[in-house]
């Protein structure tokens, strides 16, 4: 197995491609972009910025990263992997993380990946607290800070987009998908950390039990449910999950006190795993 960086970039100003100068990705309009200490590009104009600091806040990724590094979520993981290679022998991919958060899933992806693949990697986050974890944790792949309104990637340039517990903009996968790439999707299914948001929240919203609807331009090809039972073990590491979940604000305070007393949390992970063709 070999594990590359992917490298087809293009400006987000103007859509043109980006090659690699020294320290910096260039495109033929004079635009360039430096590659910071750390290895990742900052490809978020200022103008296409929401707020100073968009995304997770540093906070936030310290706590994801302890809490996925402890291996939590080593299930998902799995199944992820397992998901995005499906079908897969031999050859070269090329996957794209959109949403990366700190990286633990393409790091994950990279470690699971049989011997005859070789793998073309890159991921992006609108956090720059994100990317710059991501990139000190594994510098093999692309990391980007980067919108998913706005991919700085090529059109028909990658076989697999992830869209893991992350915010899609289904226009923008299925252009830089090729027409037979699949984009594949986490999101937590109505039993997902049922035991955390049962000690936050008086009571719990009823579950709807519907499957989620297609979105225009794509086909599903599976949809499947993963059921994991874990203990989080000691207060820290249960702050960890609460600090890196949305949970810890919409809790009250005595919801978040109450969480805040607990040393071991049985805890169920549920969560949908989807995989849809682009269709053409
Ligand atoms: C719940 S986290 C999931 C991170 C990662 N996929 C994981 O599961 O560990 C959602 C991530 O989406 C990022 N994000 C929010 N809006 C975004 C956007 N418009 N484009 C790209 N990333 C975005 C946040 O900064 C955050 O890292
Ligand atoms: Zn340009």
């Amino acid at each position: 197995m070999s594990i590359h960086a992917l490298q087809t970039l293009r400006c987000p100003l103007d859509g043109e491609s980006l090659h690699r100068e020294a320290a910096c990705w260039r495109c033929q309009n004079g635009h360039s972009f430096d590659i910071a200490r750390e290895g990742y590009v900052n490809l978020l104009p200022v103008q296409h910025k929401r707020s100073r600091d968009p995304g997770d806040s540093k906070e936030m990724v310290l706590a994801r990263r302890q809490f996925l590094n402890a291996g939590y979520y080593q299930a998902i993981a799995d199944a992820v992997a397992k998901a995005v290679l499906r079908d897969v022998e031999s050859g070269s991919l090329c996957c794209l993380d959109a949403g990366s958060g700190e990286g633990y899933y393409l790091r994950e992806l990279a470690r699971q990946a049989p011997p005859d693949i070789e793998l073309f990697l890159g991921g992006l986050d609108i956090s720059k607290w994100a990317v710059q974890a991501a990139a000190k944790q594994d510098s093999t792949p692309a990391w980007w800070v980067a919108s998913n309104a706005n991919i700085p990637v090529q059109s028909n340039s990658v076989d697999r987009v992830l869209c893991l517990f992350g915010f899609p903009v289904y226009a923008e996968f299925a252009r830089v998908l090729r027409p037979d790439g699949v984009l594949l999707m986490a999101d937590p299914g109505p039993n997902h950390l049922r035991q955390l948001r049962e000690v936050l929240y008086p009571s719990l919203r009823p579950v709807s039990g519907e499957m989620p609807v297609c979105p225009p331009g794509f086909a599903e090809l599976s949809i499947e449910s993963l059921q994991h039972e874990i203990v989080v073990e000691g207060a820290v590491a249960i702050q960890q999950l609460l600090g890196m979940t949305p949970h810890f604000f919409r809790a009250s305070a005595d919801g978040r006190k109450q969480a805040t007393a607990l040393t071991r949390l049985p805890l169920t992970l549920d969560v949908v795993i989807r995989r849809l063709r682009r269709n053409d």
